[in-house]
């Protein structure tokens, strides 16, 4: 009998991805979110409604900083695997709001740490990013030193790194940490950018453009991320940092150029100001990742973005 898994962040993006694929898998899963409000909460529902039609699925509506309802969950059904997804998500967003972030990614990777101790699991996954390794010279390592997160996002997932490492030392909880790189395909936040210009450009809108496009990153396909999760769950693992990348950076412009393809319309460029917090490059090395879970991204940009543009004309 497959095990029981708590995964945080059901309803979102990446979450409702890795539920349903979980369930193909012959999981009981339990979900965990609270819809809140940060992108259209109705998405969200949307997201979850092919799940909830599964006999093994449980959703339950509630908030990862309410850490009574956390026990609840851990001893009631009996959770062996702690998928941690729950985030405020937005780097840029993360400027404004940096309380928040602080108490949703760190507060609450604490209170999720804090279940696996005292219930003990098999495993815990924790959502990192990209975003941890700041300025540096691409294309990343796990084993580069990194010195200064460009935004509040960036320094709160890097501080639910060392958190995860010291209850790992501490009470030797099996972890990995996933360093995802800009995750895009169908049901991507709104507030990403493949989303927005697709939508711009589609509208005839015009598509704003921070800095001078030349800012490129990693794109990665939902499904080569949602691998890349199954496989850490599997992995004989004590305590792991993984990058969870594509391998190939594209700037903004040829990105724009892509959609702009694929969509058969031209966009309406407008240059804005960069934005404090983005950095310039993204490039992940993922020969670590390939080595310890067989990684293997399998979808290039172009098709990604052909199968992102068809679930959004369905959607819109
Ligand atoms: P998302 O916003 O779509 O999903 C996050 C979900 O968490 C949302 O449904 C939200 O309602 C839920 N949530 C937020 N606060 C909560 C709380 N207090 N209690 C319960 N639920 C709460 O974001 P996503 O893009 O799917 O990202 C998922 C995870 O992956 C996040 O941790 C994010 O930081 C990380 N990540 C994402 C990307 C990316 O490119 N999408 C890249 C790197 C890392
Ligand atoms: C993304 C996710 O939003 C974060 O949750 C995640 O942690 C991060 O990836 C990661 O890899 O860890 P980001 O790379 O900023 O963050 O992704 P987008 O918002 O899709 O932006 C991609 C690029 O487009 C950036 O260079 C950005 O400056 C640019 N952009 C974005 C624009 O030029 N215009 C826009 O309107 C939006």
């Amino acid at each position: 009998m497959k095990s029981n898994i708590l995964v945080t962040g059901s309803a979102g993006f990446i979450g409702s991805h890795l539920c349903e694929r979980l369930l193909q898998l012959g999981y009981n899963v339990i979900g965990l979110d609270n819809f809140r409000d940060n992108y259209d909460p109705l998405i969200k529902r949307e997201n979850v409604h092919s799940a909830l039609e599964h006999p093994s699925y449980k959703l339950v509506e509630g908030n990862i900083l309410d850490a009574d309802l956390v026990d609840r969950l851990m001893k009631q059904h009996n959770i062996d695997i702690l998928v941690h997804l729950a985030a405020l998500a937005g780097v840029r967003n993360s400027i404004l709001t940096p309380l928040d972030y602080v108490d949703t990614d760190i507060k609450g990777t604490v209170i999720m740490l804090e279940a696996c101790r005292k219930y003990g699991v098999s495993k815990f996954i924790f959502a990192s990013s990209s975003s941890v390794y700041g300025n540096g010279t691409v294309p990343f390592r796990e084993s580069n030193n990194l010195i200064c997160q460009a935004s509040p996002y960036a320094a709160a997932k890097y501080s639910g790194e060392l958190l995860c490492k010291t209850w790992h030392q501490l009470y030797s909880i099996p972890t990995v940490c996933l360093r995802f790189f800009t995750v895009y395909g169908p049901r991507q936040r709104p507030d990403m950018a493949i989303h927005i210009f697709t939508k711009a450009i589609s509208r005839g809108l015009e598509v704003g453009i921070y800095g001078d496009g030349s800012s490129s990153r990693d794109y990665t396909y939902i499904d080569d991320v949602v691998d890349g999760i199954v496989a850490s769950i599997d992995c004989k693992c004590a305590f792991e940092l993984l990058n969870i990348g594509n391998s190939n950076a594209v700037d903004v412009l040829t990105l724009v150029r892509i959609i702009e393809s694929k969509l058969q319309r031209q966009a309406h460029l407008r240059f804005l100001p960069q934005q404090p917090g983005d950095v310039p490059k993204t490039l992940a090395n993922i020969s670590k990742a390939a080595n310890l879970l067989g990684y293997s991204p399998k979808v290039p940009l172009e098709d990604g973005i052909e199968r992102f543009i068809s679930w959004y004309r369905l959607k819109n």
